[in-house]
């Protein structure tokens, strides 16, 4: 049965209950999905990426693209018979929104790509409107803990 798409918070005690998470929506993710990844300065952004995207079939190291700005992966998702393109993006080094015209942004945003990204709002203007807009936050009193708020478009 296919797993259904419905906006829902999360709690996360553990990183492992992290991994748990990413790999649920992973699993609900379609070709031409743009998932936007907000919060703050080490809450997990990269850390669900990682296992994002190990969980559709990479096996190999998942580096953050902070510098790069994107990294992309072959991956299989569970919604698409052949292997997909995934591109994760994180913009925290973005000087200016318009930066993105110049790596060719309108090549990654397509209906056959996946689209990860960190720091979105570091993107304004040039982005589109996500399919999946995910918050992370941390949560009082457990230095593991964390708060996951998933809105669908
Ligand atoms: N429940 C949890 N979920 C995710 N990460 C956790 C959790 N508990 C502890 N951590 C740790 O928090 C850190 C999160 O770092 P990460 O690089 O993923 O943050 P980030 O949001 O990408 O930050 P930045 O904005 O700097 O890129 C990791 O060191 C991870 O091991
Ligand atoms: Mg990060």
């Amino acid at each position: 049965m296919p797993q259904l798409r419905t906006n829902k918070s999360y709690t996360l005690s553990t990183e492992d209950e992290t991994r748990d998470f990413a790999r649920h929506i992973a699993a609900t993710t379609h070709a031409g999905d743009v998932i936007f990844l907000e919060g703050p300065l080490g809450a997990g952004k990269t850390f669900f990426s990682q296992a994002f995207i190990q969980s559709l079939g990479h096996d190999g190291k998942v580096l953050s693209p902070t510098y790069s700005l994107v990294q992309s992966y072959t991956v299989k998702l569970q919604t698409q018979a052949l292997p997909s393109q995934l591109h994760h993006f994180d913009l925290y080094r973005l000087a200016d929104p318009e930066e993105l015209e110049f790596i060719g942004i309108r090549d990654y945003i397509n209906p056959d790509y996946v689209c990860l990204i960190e720091w979105p709002s570091k993107g304004k203007g040039i982005l589109p409107t996500p399919s999946v807009y995910i918050q992370l936050d941390y949560a009082p009193s457990n230095p593991q803990g964390r708060v996951a708020k998933v809105t669908y478009a």
